[in-house]
């Protein structure tokens, strides 16, 4: 497995591969990987000659006041976990290596970013943007594999690579969970043992939710009010959203009509967790 640290080293590298016409497949992320992160590595496996995995903790997609400096880092770990899973080479940039000092472009998407996440995070969507496609550029990668656990930033990977025609295809891998049923994240670190506890009530919510679907409910409030209802048992969990919306569109819902993305925000203690499910897909 070969460790790329310059954005020189990467486009060669990744023009080399196309020149032998092996495709590329790309899994960004920002390292302290678990298994959610191995499972998008399987499925870029599963459709190219060769997978990139991205470590990149990329500092514009942070607010001011969020966890830049403490987010988790073990590159050692992420280097091992990369090469157990087959990954061909690794790309491990520094910030400078990506932004320039006086760095000033930046992509903006303007339609999908604006709700859930983007309402409490502003600017952090285009941060992502930002990098994504400049990984695109580096990488150049024929399949992108991103986690349904964030899927406000897949819909807006996927209006990226249409509205800005990168000839990438956009694979998006199911969430994974823990055997309790908490969605894997390298935030979850930041939880003590009870808040973790308190934090299963997301996943929890969201079943109680898909069973009321189930059942024959399609009644936007009497689902918004079970997964309040869910969510508010434990009053450590402090609820950003509660948000009913269309899968593609994220426009609100009004009705329990085609595929609804039913996404949840809330913090446990001083750590944000976002977790979601789509019904009628
Ligand atoms: O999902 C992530 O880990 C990041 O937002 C990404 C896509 C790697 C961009 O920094």
């Amino acid at each position: 497995m070969e460790i790329l640290r310059t954005t020189s080293a990467m486009q060669k590298w990744s023009l080399n591969r196309k020149r032998v016409g092996q495709r590329i497949g790309l899994v960004p992320t920002m390292g302290y990987l678990h298994q959610g992160h191995m499972s998008l590595v399987q499925l870029a496996h599963e459709r190219t000659e060769v997978v990139v995995a991205s470590i990149f903790v990329n500092p514009i997609q942070f607010l001011p006041g969020e966890d830049l400096a403490h987010y988790p880092r073990d590159f050692e770990r992420d280097e091992r976990l990369c090469r157990e899973a087959g990954v061909t080479a690794v790309f491990y940039p520094t910030p400078e290596e990506i932004y320039a000092a006086d760095h000033s472009v930046y992509v903006d998407e303007t339609l999908l970013s604006k709700g859930l996440c983007g309402r409490q995070r502003p600017g952090h969507f285009r941060g992502v943007a930002t990098v994504v496609a400049k990984l695109f550029n580096l990488v150049l990668p024929d399949v992108a594999v991103f986690g349904q656990k964030d899927a406000q930033q897949s819909r807006i990977i996927q209006r990226l690579v249409r509205d800005l025609n990168f000839p990438v295809e956009i694979v998006v891998g199911p969430i994974v969970r823990e055997p309790d049923g908490l969605a894997m994240s390298s935030r979850n670190r930041y939880l003590s043992a009870q808040e973790r506890q308190h934090a299963l009530s997301l996943h929890r919510a969201l079943e109680q939710a898909e069973d009321l679907y189930r059942r024959g409910c399609r009644d936007v409030p009497v689902i918004r009010e079970a997964l309040e209802a869910c969510l508010s048992v434990e009053s450590a969990v402090k609820i950003e959203f509660i948000e009913l919306v269309d899968n593609s569109t994220l426009e609100p819902v009004t009705t329990m009509g085609g595929a609804v993305l039913i996404a949840l925000a809330a913090r446990v203690g001083s750590t944000r967790l976002i977790d979601n499910i789509v019904l009628g897909a």
